[in-house]
């Protein structure tokens, strides 16, 4: 699949190992930055990023990376269409997929070491969606009509 990847200042030393190791698993990468570490840069542009690549279509999964990967999560839900978490261990790595349909994975680089993180990457990466599972579809079709409303309700933006 293609994989979208990003990581602010915070996540910026694990990025370029996570992409080799995406890559490895046989998967494709849209790496969205930071093309070189900045300690100044702000993690909303780098979540952005991804989620919007996502929401696009662009990408089927997304994975960013920052200090705490709190923020990575905040911005990026702030995409219609992107479910994102930090997960800092397998079961949930993969189970959010399992039962969630998660599309972007979040990660503390201050948190987790390298070895840790490559093992949540190959947890989310492996999982699929349990569609068939009509509890699965229920919640999910929830959280989107939930996302429809939120949407419905914002005032349109004049054309001018
Ligand atoms: C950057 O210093 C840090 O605040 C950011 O990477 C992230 O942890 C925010 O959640």
């Amino acid at each position: 699949m293609r994989v979208a990847i990003s990581a602010d200042h915070g996540g910026f030393p694990l990025k370029a190992d996570l992409v080799a190791q995406i890559r490895d698993l046989g998967h494709q990468v849209l790496d969205l930055g930071a093309p070189t570490y900045d300690p100044l840069d702000d993690y909303p542009d780098f979540a952005q990023a991804v989620a919007q690549a996502v929401a696009a279509g662009q990408a089927e999964r997304g994975i960013v990376v920052c200090g705490s990967g709190v923020g990575a999560s905040v911005a990026a839900n702030k995409v219609a269409g992107v479910r994102a978490a930090v997960c800092h261990d397998t079961y949930s790595a993969h189970q959010g997929v399992d039962h969630d349909d998660m599309n972007v994975l979040c990660l503390g680089a201050r948190v987790v070491g390298a070895e840790v993180a490559r093992e949540l990457v190959a947890a989310f990466l492996s999982a699929r969606f349990r569609v068939e599972e009509e509890r699965f579809l229920r919640r999910l079709n929830k959280v989107k009509a939930m996302e429809a409303a939120m949407a419905a309700r914002r005032p349109k933006t004049s054309a001018r």
